[in-house]
């Protein structure tokens, strides 16, 4: 068997959380290879919705089993709530839910210094979520990072305070008065108090060597799908630098994020809006400051699921989008929120750029001296609510026509397409 892998083409938020939540029942294990709480992923069934950040989306089948891979950051104070908002929903997680123990902690004073960072850079600001994701894959990398089987040894608080007092030596050159910085509301002693609390929480929950555990399961033939946090838009390396988060959002994530090679990824889901939004700073093409970009806001509620911040609303960006599909390898598209798009006269896509100049189809290296202007052709609109449609057939035509069109221009089929953010207004292709 291989890894399947499902994964975001643009900014973040196109709606992992729901499809992976639909793909689930034809999975054994779920497997997040990267990110941390910097994730919201919604998903919607039965009149119930939950948000999760942390926990594989497949958690609501009791029947597959959730892993944390080693690639991910985990916040034990965010799991602990995590796992009371699913108790408080029905949701028993802990029999069906694995944490790796390669994967790194996020400390509350990388949130401390994830905040410094953010107000230091000012205009140039990330617009990060400040869950402390770059702080901690910086430990990481720098080798300084404390692991979830580091809370297994003896020396594991002590290891924590030296962590402590070096953030804190950083903190002070920025900000003197750290303990007045709040982190979840909270001043800082209070949060780090709560935050020891809660690693009680998260050392009840299993852990495996993750790499084996896959590797063998794969062996055994159990199928395995890895869910993407954020988009490849945001990507580290591929991503519009410095406004990324800190990790590869990418497929190549999926073989360091579990100890997966690469012969052994199987299909790759590649995940987009039918228009497309960002949240934080950073270049967007298509961008809309009109009433459109107003209307798609206000119709897809693109308001941020970890931080309840506005989207960034715009057309739907084709050279962006073949960009992601040669990044990722992706052998299959999934297209979401065609919904959202009812009611417009005229639909637009960028098909090219003007840059420096030129035209061109690919993404500039950088647009801070220049901004790139996309070239659209605008598609016809439709004017029928596709909430309550049920088959591909049923799609209007104007729909199935925007549908072929993407399709065409960027050579992967459309499989699935989603028109509303329940788990049953799902439409297989
Ligand atoms: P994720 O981070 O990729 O999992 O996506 P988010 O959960 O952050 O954001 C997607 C938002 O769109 C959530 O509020 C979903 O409930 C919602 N959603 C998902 N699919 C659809 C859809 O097809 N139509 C509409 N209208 N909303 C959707
Ligand atoms: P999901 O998994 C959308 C964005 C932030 C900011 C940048 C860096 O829900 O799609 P960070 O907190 O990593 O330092 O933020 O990345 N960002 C996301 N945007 N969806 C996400 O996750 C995101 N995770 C981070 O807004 O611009
Ligand atoms: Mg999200």
């Amino acid at each position: 068997m291989k890894v399947d892998v499902l994964l975001g083409l643009q900014w973040g938020d196109e709606g992992k959380g729901k499809i992976v939540d639909v793909l689930t029942p034809d999975y054994d294990i779920i497997a997040r290879f990267q990110g941390g709480p910097n994730a919201g992923h919604t998903i919607e069934f039965d009149g119930k919705k939950f948000v999760l950040h942390t926990i594989p989306s497949g958690i609501f089948n009791k029947n597959t089993v959730n892993l944390i891979g080693n690639g991910v950051i985990i916040d034990p104070f965010v799991l602990k709530k995590e796992l009371a908002m699913l108790a408080e929903g029905g949701v028993q997680a802990g029999e069906n839910l694995l944490v790796s123990r390669k994967a790194h902690l996020i400390l509350p004073t990388h949130r401390l210094l994830d905040a410094v960072f953010e107000i230091s850079k000012g205009r140039q600001k990330i617009g990060s979520t400040l869950k402390g994701i770059g702080p901690a894959y910086t430990d990481k990398v720098s080798r300084n990072g404390l692991r979830v089987g580091d809370m297994e040894s003896a020396g594991f608080m002590e290891r924590y305070e030296n962590s402590k007092k070096r953030h804190l030596l950083t903190v002070g050159q920025y900000d003197q008065n750290h303990e007045k910085i709040k982190i979840e509301g909270m001043p800082f002693l209070e949060y780090e108090q709560a935050w020891k609390e809660a690693l009680s929480a998260l050392g009840q929950l299993k852990k495996v060597n993750s790499e084996y555990f896959l590797n063998q399961a794969l062996t055994a033939g159990k199928k395995i799908l890895a869910e993407g946090a954020q988009g490849t838009l945001l990507d580290i390396d591929f991503g519009s630098y410095p406004f990324v988060t800190s990790s590869n959002t990418t497929t190549a994530g999926v073989c360091t994020g579990l100890g997966i090679a690469p012969a052994n990824v199987g299909r790759v889901y590649g995940i987009f809006k039918a228009y497309c939004t960002r949240v934080g700073s950073g270049p967007f093409p298509t961008e809309l400051f009109d009433a459109d970009g107003e209307e798609l806001r206000k119709t897809g509620r693109e308001f941020g699921a970890t931080t309840g911040r506005p989207r960034r609303c715009g057309w739907l960006d084709l050279p962006a989008l073949k960009y992601a599909i040669m990044l990722n390898g992706v052998s299959e598209l999934i297209m979401m929120k065609a919904d959202v798009l009812s009611g417009f006269n005229e639909i637009k896509v960028a098909t090219r750029y003007q840059y420096k100049g030129q035209t061109t189809e690919e993404l500039p290296y950088s647009e801070q001296d220049e901004k790139a202007v996309p070239v659209y052709i605008g598609k016809k609109g439709w004017d029928m609510n596709l909430k309550e449609v049920n088959a591909y057939e049923e799609l209007p035509e104007e729909l199935l026509d925007y549908i072929q069109f993407i399709e065409d221009a960027v050579g992967v089929p459309i499989r699935i397409v989603s028109v509303g953010p329940d788990r049953s207004q799902t439409i297989r292709v």
